[in-house]
């Protein structure tokens, strides 16, 4: 017979309690999961089985050597999505949703192709796909565990196959599909982390995939590369998206003017901080 056992939630954030700054956060999270119940509904006792107690010991000893929450539960919240996760993707970001908030306050639901470079969990293009029913929308990633996240949770998102597709694909010599055609829209979140950066917290540098983080110039390279691409698969009039570092944009403003991108523009983060530049490829750019 299964044992039951009363805890004191207070005594089970205490496995939490010196590792993490969230701890009682952290660990209702878990027991939430573990019960399969609302987070609202994990306050004062909680009663656990013997096999649910072994389970959240186990979590909060991953938990206690660094990984981050979202690994543990292989879920993350994103916008309006719930989506899986795994070590093979970065976790989506609260700062990424302002990269989808700017380009839904730019682009009303007319349909339109779009084209994402560097999918990861399919955030983003998931997203714009939910909040955009008429949009058709492609997404490539070179990692391919990155791919089949991002297609399952396509399907988990309820979004059909006619309207999201991604491809295994790199923007260092891009072969599929999407460059036989050009886009209304470009948006990319892509690695900008510099190799010699030291603001990388020990958690993310030891979980999250270095191909999702880092670039070579500083951070700079893939989003070089990514706004010459731009320039060739996006229509005249289409606008290119870059997330970036918070002290890149205005290097990222001068590259796409002298590129010949128009009307360029940066918004800020919920922190205050410069996180998104945007830019129109105007008509009579010259190649
Ligand atoms: C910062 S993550 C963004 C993931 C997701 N879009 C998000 O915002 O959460 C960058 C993604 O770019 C992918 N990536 C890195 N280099 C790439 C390349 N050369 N071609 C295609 N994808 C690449 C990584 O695998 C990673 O999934």
């Amino acid at each position: 017979m299964t044992n039951h056992q009363d805890y004191e939630l207070h005594a089970l954030a205490d496995f939490l309690q010196d590792y993490s700054e969230t701890a009682m956060l952290d660990v209702r999270y878990f027991i939430a999961d573990l019960k399969q119940c609302a987070l609202s509904d994990v306050y004062g006792v909680i009663c656990l089985s013997d096999s649910q107690m072994a389970q959240l010991r186990s979590m909060c000893a991953r938990r206690r050597s660094g990984e981050p929450v979202a690994y543990i539960l292989g879920r993350v919240s994103f916008w309006d999505l719930e989506l899986e996760i795994n070590k093979s993707v970065l976790i989506p970001r609260p700062d990424t949703e302002r990269l989808v908030s700017c380009v839904l306050a730019m682009h009303d639901d007319d349909a339109r192709d779009c084209l994402e470079f560097g999918v990861g969990s399919g955030a983003i293009t998931l997203a714009l796909a939910g909040a955009r029913p008429k949009w058709y929308m492609a997404g490539i990633d070179c990692s391919a565990d990155a791919i089949a996240l991002a297609t399952r949770n396509r399907v988990r998102c309820g979004v059909d196959s006619n309207r999201v597709v991604f491809y295994e694909d790199s923007w260092w010599s891009l072969g599929s599909v999407v460059a036989e055609k050009v886009y209304d829209l470009i948006v990319s979140n892509p690695p900008y982390i510099s190799r010699s950066s030291t603001d990388v917290s020990s958690s993310v540098n030891r979980y999250e995939p270095h191909l999702a983080l880092y670039a070579d110039d500083d951070g700079l390279a893939d989003i070089w590369r990514i706004i010459d691409i731009a320039l060739l698969q996006l229509r005249s009039g289409g606008w290119l998206y870059l997330e970036h570092g918070f002290d890149q944009a205005e290097r990222v403003r001068l590259r796409l003017k002298s590129r010949g991108f128009g009307l360029v523009s940066t918004v800020q983060d919920y922190s205050g901080h410069d996180r998104v530049t945007y830019a129109c490829k105007v008509n009579n750019h010259v190649e």
